[in-house]
């Protein structure tokens, strides 16, 4: 195994590691019994039918067979639709059917549907049982981290969940090499998002570099783990939520909305794309941001073939999707994470419903 990263993440149940590295899927039975999983334990890998079929989900149940543990797996469908609590309870089942234990693991291997799907049924079976993250799409680098797992409801999406951070992040980068190009980008939307709240050389490195597809290892662990490294240290200091993790959210007070109107045809990363786009001009309007810097954000996600122009949606229907978000401020206006440089966001907790029509239209103009 090439060279990778470690980052150790510090979390109220005690600290867990993040490790980068090409190769890891096949380590995984050796890294489970290096966090005290005995052998001879249950284990389950749960996954989705496309991740199955690439042989991800095998190689790691194989890998952990052979470090002595008694191991299933579990495919749901691929999709947003598996996070649901009728999943769950399958998965629930599946447990108690394959005999794991209080002292048992549960594995994703797969995207953000797959962790927080099967972070939830570990947090809540026998009222939570050992969890490891092995993340398969790009976007993953950031759902994995930060102990956020849950399932939708019908009317409203991630509402029923828990924070368990898991025992490990075990991220094989190669795995990336398969993932679909929209799924790529989509993920890139993140890294860059990262970068903008609290790396300005990886922005720099992006902006003279576009990585367009999965890069040889070395450069995937590199571009992984820095973008990691900016969500990791805003969970260590927010475990929770109260406060400094809401900078996370830069991008997706507009991207929920413009996600949600477009009936979810626009990708994850997509519309949060387009919602930097957009509320970086806000912040220019504010006199928080320099017009020099929101051109070079809006290059690099340009440059990554992500959209930054708004589609031609009626903007009421995206202002009645904004009142719905969870971040609606109660006293009069929106909270939003504004850019304020390459680097440095803030959270603004009274911006005027005109100063985000104002935005929308002069994202719209630009890119006309
Ligand atoms: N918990 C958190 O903090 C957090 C943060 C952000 C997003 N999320 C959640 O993450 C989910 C989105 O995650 P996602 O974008 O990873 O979606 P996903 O899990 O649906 O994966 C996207 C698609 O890629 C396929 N795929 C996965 N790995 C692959 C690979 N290596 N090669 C080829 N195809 C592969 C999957 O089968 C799926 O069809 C949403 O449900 C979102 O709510 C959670
Ligand atoms: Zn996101």
């Amino acid at each position: 195994m090439s060279a990778g990263t470690v980052l150790n993440v510090r979390a109220s149940s005690g600290s867990y590691p993040v490790e980068v590295a090409p190769g890891l899927l096949d380590a995984v039975g050796e890294r489970l019994r290096a966090l005290g999983a005995e052998p001879g334990t249950g284990a389950m890998v749960v996954t989705d039918e496309s991740v199955d079929r690439l042989g991800y989900a095998r190689r790691v149940a194989e890998s952990c067979q052979a470090a002595g543990f008694a191991v299933t797996v579990a495919a749901v469908p691929p999709g947003d639709a598996s996070k649901s609590l009728a999943m769950a309870e399958l998965l629930y089942n599946r447990l108690l059917d394959a005999g794991v234990r209080r002292n048992g693991t549960v594995l994703a291997v797969g995207g953000g549907v797959v962790g927080d799907l099967a972070g939830f049924v570990a947090a809540t079976y026998q009222r939570g049982v050992r969890f490891a993250q092995v993340p398969t799409t790009l976007l993953a680098h950031d759902s994995s981290i930060g102990g956020k797992v849950g399932v939708n409801l019908p009317r409203a999406k991630n509402l029923v969940g828990a924070f368990y951070p898991p025992a490990a992040v075990l991220y094989d980068v190669e795995v990336l090499r398969s993932l679909p190009a929209r799924e790529w980008r989509s993920g890139m939307a993140e890294v860059i998002k990262h970068a903008v709240i609290g790396d300005p050389e990886l922005f720099a490195e992006l902006a003279d570099h576009p990585v367009l597809e999965c890069p040889p290892p070395e450069r995937a662990v590199h571009l992984v783990s820095r973008a990691a490294a900016v969500k990791v240290k805003v969970v260590e200091q927010d475990e929770r939520e109260s406060g400094l993790r809401m900078v996370l959210n830069l991008g997706h007070t507009v991207g929920h909305a413009v996600e949600q109107v477009s009936r979810y045809e626009l990708a994850h990363g997509e519309a949060v794309s387009i919602g930097i786009a957009v509320e970086a001009f806000i912040a220019v309007a504010r006199g928080w941001l320099d017009e020099r810097d929101r051109l070079r954000i809006k290059d690099v996600l340009t440059r990554h073939g992500l959209p930054t122009t708004p589609p031609d949606y009626p903007l009421a229907e995206v202002l009645e999707a904004l009142g719905y978000d969870k971040k609606h401020g109660a006293g009069g206006g929106w909270t939003f994470v504004l850019p304020r440089a390459v680097g440095d966001v803030a959270v603004a907790r009274d911006v005027r419903r005109d100063e985000v029509e104002a935005a929308w239209e002069n994202a719209r103009k630009e890119g006309a």
